[in-house]
């Protein structure tokens, strides 16, 4: 049985703390797609790690945790990130698992994408630079190199000959950097990763939900930033959306049984691409100094706005969410008014529906108002103590969106968590 935990809006929802909230539930944590652009912020008691690569579960002893083939994997912060958690005493050698089946992301997809940002002008993407759309690209181009290809006497021959195709691409950007040190990090990150345990990951997670296990399928990124139904071009260049399961881990899709997806309780974004919840006015300041946002993998500002119930409608429908868990409650709790959006006005007419092309229509969102709570909220221990304000938004919510809003995240802390 597998239960999948992602994001429904651009990133950065709470999956990190909210994974390791579940992970003790199951016996195998898996990332299924992304890569290093994804930083997802979980607190050991009082100490705060970000994780880019290894899946949230990590710092639950005895459980699994699996980098699966759908990801695209960057063995020089792997190799860092294992460094850091084995400061918290974590044995990666013991559960931490990698497909042979995973990309590996090569010095020169980073040079790649940075070459391709800069070629965009002012159209850039805002990616993180860490090489994933080139990296992607060589997977759908027949080109990319494996985790089980590092195990192969001719690897480095096979890397060489990849570099020098990537080579010419930079030559035509006319990009130069010097990669040397890249270079010979992601060789020792090769070395390192030949110390680790690489499994053919489609039977060994197939193997492990036959033996009755539990699995839970860490979702990176959001659904908004999926490459198929994103905010297309200024997306991420996986399938974040519950479909990437399937293919980012190799099970069949019966396997899959609950889809709890994660909205904070306002929105986000970090990097370009439309937005029409966005505020670019002190309440937008507001939220993004109250909430912390500020990128947990760039640092870069998050761009801030209210709750998009049109984006979370049309996430809810592609994911085929059962339940919602509403993050960083806490941060609204000084505002008198909130507002939530459920319908756009797309040049000129009401619509309910996210449109084709969002960057080429004049969107603008129409907002609904509620009274803010204007309490404490990190003092609710549960549904029933909730104050009428906030029973009223959230109802809202839960009832525009069908899907039942279960959870309430009303901090950052492992359990500072409500259920219904
Ligand atoms: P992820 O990428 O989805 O894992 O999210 P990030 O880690 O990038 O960003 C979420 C941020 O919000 C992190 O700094 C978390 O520690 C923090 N966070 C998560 N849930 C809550 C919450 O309910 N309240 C508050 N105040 N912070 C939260
Ligand atoms: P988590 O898992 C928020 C955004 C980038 C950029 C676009 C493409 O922490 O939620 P990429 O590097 O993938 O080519 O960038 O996607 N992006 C994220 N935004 N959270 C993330 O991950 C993101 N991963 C990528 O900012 O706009
Ligand atoms: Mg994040």
């Amino acid at each position: 049985m597998v239960d999948v935990i992602l994001g429904l809006q651009w990133g950065d929802e709470g999956k990190g703390k909210i994974v390791d909230f579940f992970a003790k539930d199951y016996d195998l944590i898996a990332r299924f797609q992304g890569g290093p652009n994804a930083g997802h912020t979980l607190y050991v008691g009082e100490k705060k790690i970000v994780l880019h690569q290894i899946p949230s579960g990590i710092f639950h002893e005895e459980k699994i945790n699996l980098i699966g083939n759908g990801v695209v994997l960057d063995v020089v912060t792997l190799k860092k990130e294992c460094a850091s958690v084995a400061a918290f005493g974590v044995d990666v050698r013991k559960n931490l698992y990698v497909s042979e089946r995973t990309h590996l992301i090569l010095p020169t997809h980073r040079a790649l994408d940075k070459a391709s940002e800069l070629s965009k002008g002012d159209q850039k993407i805002g990616s993180t630079l860490k090489g994933i759309g080139p990296a992607y690209m060589d997977k759908t181009g027949r080109n990319g190199l494996r985790v089980g290809d590092i195990l192969h006497p001719n690897f480095k021959e096979q890397y060489a000959n990849l570099k020098s195709k990537h080579q010419q691409l930079l030559d035509n950007f006319n990009f130069q950097e010097d990669i040397s040190e890249w270079e010979k990090d992601f060789f020792d990150g090769v070395e390192f990763l030949k110390t680790l345990n690489i499994v053919n990951g489609e039977y060994f997670i197939n193997q492990k939900i036959k033996e009755g296990k539990k699995v839970l399928a860490e979702g990176a990124q959001g659904s908004m930033l999926d490459v198929d139904f994103g905010t297309f071009p200024f997306v991420t260049s996986s399938n974040t959306i519950s479909a990437g399961v399937c293919s980012g881990l190799g099970i069949p899709p019966q396997k899959i049984k609950d889809i709890i997806g994660i909205t904070k309780a306002y929105c986000t974004r970090v990097g370009s691409g439309p937005f029409p919840t966005e505020l670019l006015d002190e309440t937008g300041d507001f939220l993004r100094n109250t909430g912390n946002e500020f990128g947990s993998t760039t640092g870069r500002p998050r761009r801030c706005g209210w709750i998009d119930l049109v984006a979370l409608q049309f996430a809810c429908m592609i994911n085929g969410v059962t339940k919602i868990v509403m993050t960083k409650t806490d941060i609204l709790d000084a505002l008198t008014e909130l507002k939530v959006c459920d319908k756009y006005i797309v040049d000129g007419v009401e619509k309910s529906e996210i449109p084709f092309q969002m960057n080429h229509a004049d969107i603008k969102a129409s907002y609904r108002i509620f009274d803010g709570w204007n309490m404490d909220s990190s003092t609710i221990t549960s549904f029933d103590n909730m104050p009428d304000t906030m029973k009223n938004y959230i109802q809202y919510i839960n009832n525009f969106l069908n899907v039942p809003v279960k959870y309430i995240s009303n901090g950052p802390g492992r359990e500072q968590i409500v259920c219904s």
